[in-house]
């Protein structure tokens, strides 16, 4: 089951979030902020003994639903350069890989990628 939420916590009054749950429990997220016409993703997790079943999948789906239903006009968000899994995932779902942001985890480069939703 995928929940909705609005993280009233946080001081980013953009901020929103995808939960995921296999019999109430919380084994995925994805953290973004949608900011007019725009969405960015700040974090995406699944637990490691969930992972490669799918369920990344279906939370970057149920956002893209979102971004089209709001009409988005486009999505973008860094990731770490080793990351091949996200970044293959990300492709698949029509993100390019637009900008090289050095350093920008400290200790290792980060990608910017960005998919146009409208
Ligand atoms: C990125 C992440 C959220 C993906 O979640 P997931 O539930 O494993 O993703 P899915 O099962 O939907 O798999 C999607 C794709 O990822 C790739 N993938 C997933 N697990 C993989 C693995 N163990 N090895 C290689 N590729 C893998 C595959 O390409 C897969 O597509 P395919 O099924 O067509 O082959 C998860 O790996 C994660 O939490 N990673 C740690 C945090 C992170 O890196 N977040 C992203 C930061 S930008």
């Amino acid at each position: 089951m995928i929940r909705e939420l609005i993280v009233l916590d946080n001081p980013n009054p953009y901020a929103r979030r995808i939960e995921y749950y296999d019999n109430d429990v919380l084994i995925g997220y994805l953290d973004y902020s949608h900011i007019y016409d725009r969405i960015e993703i700040d974090n995406f997790f699944v637990n490691e003994d969930k992972r490669g079943k799918g369920i990344g999948k279906k939370l970057l789906s149920y956002l893209v639903v979102i971004a089209i239903n709001n009409h988005v006009v486009n999505m973008t968000l860094e990731v770490r350069i080793s990351n091949e899994i996200a970044r293959n995932l990300y492709k698949s779902f029509g993100f390019r890989e637009v900008a090289l942001r050095k350093f920008y985890y400290g200790d290792e480069d980060g990608i910017l990628m960005e998919k146009q939703v409208m």
